[in-house]
């Protein structure tokens, strides 16, 4: 078993550094932040996500699992430091690489014995030999260190499912002695392994992520153009996910993808593409379609409605997707703005994700409208005139159309993201709107 740092405890690095310990690996974790670091200590994610409390207890408990701000006990004699460290993206849509730099001079400046350093965060193709370079020009003892790259696929809200039966691990490297090490370190997970060059796994991640992106945004323009044909888009992609070569997965139409990836990752491509003098016209459309697609239920209802100032508007659902309460690019955050600026009350409503939002829409009196935080959805709907879905977490998927019909004053519904049957509210007398099927 091998001694391993992790730089980094956000999802990439916290769930990598804990699933190595569960495998039976040496691991510590470490951050800058001092609360963090006691608050994990204690045996608290400072992420939410399912079953991650649970294994940091018993890795710690069992010596294999520990956190700390001083990289340098951590890395010195490490056999392989992991980092995970956030990519964020600039305004020209191209990654900020200033931490994954930190943390390559830290490694140069500390460690004492030959090393391998794994890149799991996303990074623009060709990072990684650049980091190798960077680790070599501030190299202080005289050992080997390799980089290699490992990018990381798990989603939010699965993460420790995901990375413990992960699809594949991709393993890029330019030495033999890299590859074992790496091929070494992710034995005990019994997973299907892919080890190609530093360059080609870089790629991958963004080809990947890049991929699944288009795939939700050309179900969303199929949705768009169902809508005025008279198709209902769920039965078209039912139609279509028979076919193994398109597959059952990501053909889910909604109110645009969000989250920390795919928008920067879709992004950061199109940016590598112009840098390099092409243009990736597939993933341009990809976030030009994303971007409408954001507001469309808001303009649909605009068109409906006279005005929303006055009228008390129930939105459930504030995350970028349920099992997570993270907010980053969640459609929530484009169109709360707009139903504020029109003068709305909202009622929000989502299990974990409102207290977040609310450091940006504090509760109370919002520009020309207001928000005030529930703690349940009836609480949302009650004597409501309008309703928007925006995230579709099991709470608000369980409520019956009779529970629209009976608590809200006016019972309009858009929901983004498909969870009711377009009949079922009909048969109610529930006015509802959706993507992508007949009203
Ligand atoms: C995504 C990828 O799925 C992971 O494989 C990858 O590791 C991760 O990015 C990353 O790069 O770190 P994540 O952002 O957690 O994971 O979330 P997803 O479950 O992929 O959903 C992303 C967005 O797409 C959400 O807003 C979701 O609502 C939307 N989506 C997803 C759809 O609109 N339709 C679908 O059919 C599927």
């Amino acid at each position: 078993m091998y001694k391993i740092a992790v730089a980094g405890t956000g999802y990439v690095g916290l769930v990598a550094g804990v699933t190595f310990a569960e495998v039976g690996h040496h691991v510590t974790c470490v951050d800058i932040d001092e609360e963090k670091v006691k608050l994990m200590k204690s045996g608290v994610s400072p992420i939410y996500e399912v079953g991650l409390d649970e294994l940091m207890q018993k890795n710690y408990a069992a010596g294999r699992l520990d956190y700390t701000t001083d990289y340098e006990s951590a890395y010195k004699d490490a056999d392989a430091i992991f980092l995970g460290v956030g990519t964020p993206e600039q305004a020209d849509g191209s990654a900020n690489l200033s931490y994954i730099a930190t943390v390559a001079r830290q490694v140069a400046e500390t460690i004492e014995k030959d090393c391998l350093v794994v890149v799991k965060s996303t990074v623009p193709v060709g990072t990684n030999d650049k980091v190798q370079q960077f680790i070599q020009d501030f190299l202080i003892h005289d050992v080997k260190v390799e980089v290699a790259s490992n990018p990381e696929f798990l989603s939010q809200g699965s993460a420790v499912h995901d990375t413990m039966h992960a699809a594949r691990i991709i393993i890029g490297t330019e030495s033999k002695w890299a590859e074992d090490r790496l091929m070494e370190i992710y034995e005990p997970f019994q997973l299907p392994i892919v080890s190609v060059n530093r360059r080609s796994a870089e790629m991958i991640k963004y080809a990947s992520n890049d991929f699944l992106a288009l795939k939700i945004s050309y179900m969303n323009d199929i949705a768009n153009l169902c809508e005025l044909v008279g198709a209902d888009v769920q039965d078209v992609a039912r139609g279509m996910s028979f076919d193994e070569r398109i597959g059952s997965k990501f053909l889910n139409a909604g109110i645009g993808f969000g989250g920390s990836c795919f928008p920067k990752d879709t992004k950061a491509l199109d940016y590598i593409a112009r840098q390099n003098g092409y243009e990736l016209k597939t993933i341009k459309a990809a976030i030009d379609v994303n971007k409408d697609q954001k507001t469309a239920l808001y303009k649909k209802a605009s068109k409906r409605l006279i005005t929303f100032s006055g009228l008390k508007v129930a939105v459930l659902g504030l995350t970028f997707k349920p099992g997570t309460d993270d907010l980053r690019e969640a459609p929530s955050l484009d169109n709360v703005p707009l139903l504020l600026e029109q003068g709305a009350d909202i009622y929000a409503y989502d299990p974990v994700g409102a207290e977040h939002f609310a450091k940006f829409y504090p509760e109370g009196r919002n520009g020309n409208g207001s928000i005030t935080y529930v703690s349940n959805v009836e609480q949302a709907l009650k004597d409501g005139n309008v309703c928007f879905v925006f995230t579709e977490w099991g709470e608000v998927k369980a409520v019956t159309p009779e529970m629209y019909k009976n608590l809200m004053r006016t019972p309009l519904i858009y929901d983004g993201r498909n969870i009711y049957s377009v009949d079922d509210m009909k048969e109610v007398g529930v006015e509802y709107y959706s993507i992508g099927r007949q009203a």
